[in-house]
């Protein structure tokens, strides 16, 4: 493990003074840049990106090369996490992920070897982290990420992006046991693969719980919030921050506000410093513009940049970020309109 101690990026994560803003965007690396559409359409889609370390590490540097960001995050995707239980996972252009089995009853989950999770499935992830802690040589973190177990379970349950959750939120109602059962493995798989990650030198931990919102405080407590928990007390080492994103963050912030994390990743529903005057100096926030201000005039971009620094009100503790992942429908020229106009005008908000 060699992990990169000092950056602008690092010291906001741990509430250190620091001299502006840092920024990354999720999803940046995506269809949004042509550089990435076009070795995706060279290998043969997405899957054939993030299966090969090589073309891993590239597609992760091109938005670095493009733009003066101030993070790496691994080219991946929480849900290759399914080939650790033996599920292949797809995904069908324009329509999202697909796994060649579901998870929707005992005889399903009893069909997974459990006895031994097969994280070496996921060598490529690791071998990716590798050559990108090479590449970037200590000079910018990189993250390494995970999706909730909750997230997943969607996913898996599922079999697909449906975005109705039928078959999960029935799951929940009629057998909350099963659902227990299935989480409590992904749990498991994923403190094996972050660790793993880890190990292979990620500098910061991300858990993606975009799905933690469509739950009631009640049953986020015990379907998301339960194994969020575990995991982070499961993680080998202390010294790696962890980042936890959850969309409709203002919703559950009343439940939020004693976790126990480094950062919160906060969506565009909510306003930032409502959240902050929440949580006090508890742990750092990140985000939250969002995404349809990349559509907009340099002035509106402006004036918003300058909403979100004035809400958060405060020093240090604030990486900015969208709210969701960039869409292939922006600019790469907004991209950099918004980098510049962030780095010309946090300063006057930080302190160093
Ligand atoms: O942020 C990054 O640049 C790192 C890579 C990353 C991807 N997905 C690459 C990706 C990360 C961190 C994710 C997280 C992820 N994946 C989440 C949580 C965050 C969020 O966006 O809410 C979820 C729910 C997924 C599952 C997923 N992956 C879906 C539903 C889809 C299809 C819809 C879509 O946005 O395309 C993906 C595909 C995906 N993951 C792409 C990328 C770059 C697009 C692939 C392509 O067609 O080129």
């Amino acid at each position: 493990m060699s992990q990169t101690h000092s950056h602008l990026f690092l010291d906001a994560i741990r509430n250190k003074p620091i001299e502006r803003t840092p920024i990354w965007i999720m999803r940046q690396a995506g269809r949004y840049l042509p550089e990435y559409i076009n070795l995706k359409n060279k290998a043969g889609g997405f899957m054939s990106l993030v299966t090969n370390p090589e073309l891993a590490c590239e597609i992760t540097l091109q938005p670095l090369e493009r733009f003066s960001l101030d993070s790496a995050i691994v080219f991946s995707d929480i849900l290759v996490v399914s080939e650790m239980l033996g599920i292949n996972l797809s995904f069908v252009e324009n329509k999202g992920p697909m796994f060649d089995k579901t998870i929707r009853s005992e005889r399903d989950l009893n069909s997974i070897p459990t006895a031994e999770f097969e994280v070496e499935n996921l060598e490529y992830v690791f071998k990716t982290i590798k050559l990108l802690k090479n590449e970037l040589d200590g000079k910018m973190p990189l993250i390494g990420f995970i999706g909730s177990p909750w997230t997943v379970a969607t996913y898996i349950i599922e079999g697909n992006s449906s975005k109705k959750f039928t078959n999960v939120l029935k799951m929940l109602k009629e057998n909350p046991k099963l659902l227990h059962k299935i989480l409590d493995v992904l749990a498991e798989i994923s403190i094996q693969y972050l660790n793993k990650q880890i190990l292979s030198g990620i500098d910061v931990a991300m858990i993606f719980d975009t799905w933690g919102g469509l739950l009631n405080d009640e049953d986020y407590k015990e379907f998301s919030l339960l194994y969020i928990n575990k995991i982070k007390k499961s993680l080998i080492s202390k010294d790696i921050p962890l980042i936890y994103y959850i969309r409709d963050t203002g919703k559950k912030i009343h439940i939020l506000k004693n976790i126990d994390i480094d950062m919160l990743g906060v969506d565009s529903s909510t306003d930032i410093g409502i959240i902050k005057r929440t949580i006090g100096n508890s742990f750092a926030l990140q985000g939250n513009l969002d995404v349809e201000v990349l559509k907009q005039e340099e002035g509106q971009m402006r004036q918003a940049v300058e909403n979100i620094l004035k809400s958060y009100n405060s020093p240090s503790g604030h990486v900015f970020n969208l709210g969701t992942g960039i869409t292939p429908d922006i600019s790469p020229d907004k991209v950099r309109m918004l980098i510049d106009i962030l780095a010309d005008i946090s300063p006057k908000y930080n302190v160093k």
